[in-house]
């Protein structure tokens, strides 16, 4: 992080404006934005606020529940937790950066077919995770799959729907690879 934070200061000019605020460079979902805000300000209600990608949800503010995640590197973090001065230079990606209505992921289609909700609060968290983790390991075995949602919370009780849509996104992008060969 240390980097990623040196990396920004230079962006940034290295100063504080009179109100307080840096610039900060964010790269989400392949667009750059400069924006103007203290370094300290809450990924998450940068993205939500400032940006209007309301895909990663407010739980609980405390790095617990997971309904915030963002994928960072490629790797799943939760965005309530970190401030924009740790993530600038960084590739970040929201659920709205992998498919959108017309064309969902992979992974978004797998939980529509597999019915994976009911308040659906939990369901990003779950998709940057199932991603995250598809990502590194597309043939995960159950207790793979588990230990990857293992701190993401759903209070509505789908996790059997939820284990199984990620099951069917493993098998879509299988699919998907075999037919790109
Ligand atoms: Fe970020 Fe709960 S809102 S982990």
């Amino acid at each position: 992080m240390g980097d990623r934070a040196g990396g920004d200061r230079a962006a940034a000019g290295g100063s504080r404006t009179d109100a307080g605020r840096d610039g900060v460079s964010l790269d989400v979902n392949g667009r750059v934005h400069a924006l103007k805000l203290p370094r300290s300000t809450p990924l998450l209600t940068v993205l939500r606020n400032d940006l209007e990608l309301n895909g990663p949800k407010f739980g609980c503010g405390l790095g617990e529940c997971g309904a915030c995640a963002v994928l960072i590197d490629g790797a799943s973090v939760r965005a309530c937790v970190l401030t924009v001065g740790h993530v600038a230079g960084s590739r970040i990606v929201t659920l709205e950066g992998l498919g959108s209505l017309e064309r969902p992921h992979p992974i978004q289609r797998a939980f529509i077919d597999a019915q994976a909700a009911q308040c659906g609060y939990c369901l990003n968290g779950m998709i940057i995770a199932t991603k995250s983790l598809l990502d590194r390991n597309p043939e995960p075995n159950d207790a793979q799959i588990r230990d990857a949602l293992r701190y993401h919370l759903c209070r509505c009780g789908t996790h059997v729907e939820i284990l199984a849509a990620v099951r069917v996104a493993a098998k879509l992008l299988a699919a998907e690879r075999g037919s790109s060969r």
